[in-house]
């Protein structure tokens, strides 16, 4: 069932639980994250960045994710990761998408308020929900690389939810893409207060890596989307790098195969972690 994002969000916001978000870069990690959202009876958004657009398409990426979407009964919704250009945004959103983030942080305050109220409007013509962000989310992710975290401001982010309008806010509160070099350290006080001052639904990005405590805890304290992509790239990396030592092996779907179970796995794990299994 293909869907926008803005009422599962909506629904695991008053559950107490968080929508998975995956980012997929093909076709098997696309199948792999409809069927663990399947076989939990899950909500689930899978997520493309825009190198993984540039690699495979918009049309290919709606296509795909659609089409494993009409076998299933549970609700996916297909989502624009970390998108800095309005032209961009907006093309995705022609080529099908129902969900977009709109990240113009690099841009000065006024200029990103600015633009992300365009998208905003924009997006209601098509019925898609947004994500922004504000503060800097550590490490790398595609081609956008953070020299640090930033924390988001409680005071900015609720001048920039009111004056925007998104549907919902990605925060900063200590996590990074990628992995981590040691222990990652959250601001468990900081996302209190970012919950108590605005009133959108909140993600975090860089779920990789973090432990499933700690996820446990920013759900509590009202997190309702986590991002997850590095994890997944690794499990389908390694399962096909241990395929691929059979030199036998020339038909993709030997390799591709594998790689398709270990993302479905830990997708399955991922989902559990949330406490979005059951709620389909
Ligand atoms: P990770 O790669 O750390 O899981 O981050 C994912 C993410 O936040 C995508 O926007």
């Amino acid at each position: 069932m293909y869907t926008t994002s803005k009422e599962m969000i909506r629904r695991a916001r008053e559950g107490g639980y968080a929508v998975p978000a995956f980012n997929a870069e093909n076709m098997e990690m696309v199948q792999a994250i409809v069927d663990a959202a399947e076989e939990m009876k899950s909500p689930v958004m899978i997520q493309t960045t825009p190198t993984t657009v540039d690699y495979i398409t918009r049309e290919m990426a709606c296509a795909m994710v659609r089409a494993a979407s009409e076998r299933a009964t549970v609700p996916v919704a297909l989502h624009l990761d970390h998108c800095e250009k309005y032209d961009d945004v907006v093309k995705a959103m022609e080529a099908g998408y129902s969900s977009v983030m709109i990240d113009a942080s690099k841009l000065p305050y006024e200029e990103n308020v600015e633009v992300t109220r365009r998208v905003v409007e924009s997006a209601k013509n098509y019925g898609v929900t947004v994500e922004s962000e504000l503060g800097t989310v550590g490490g790398k992710e595609d081609s956008l690389k953070s020299a640090g975290v930033i924390y988001t401001d409680p005071d900015e982010a609720l001048d920039f939810a009111t004056r925007t309008g998104i549907d919902i806010f990605a925060v900063a509160i200590g996590t990074s893409h990628g992995f981590y070099k040691g222990e990652p350290k959250l601001n468990f006080e900081l996302l209190e207060k970012l919950r108590a001052t605005i009133d959108v639904p909140l993600v975090l990005h860089g779920g990789s890596g973090i432990p499933d405590e700690m996820i446990r805890r920013t759900i509590e304290l009202g997190i309702s989307k986590v991002n997850f992509a590095t994890e997944l790239r690794a499990a389908c990396t390694s399962a096909v790098r241990e395929a691929l030592r059979d030199e036998k092996i020339i038909d993709p779907k030997k390799f591709m195969g594998k790689g398709r179970n270990a993302v479905k796995e830990l997708c399955i794990h991922k989902i559990k972690l949330c406490g979005s299994n059951g709620k389909a």
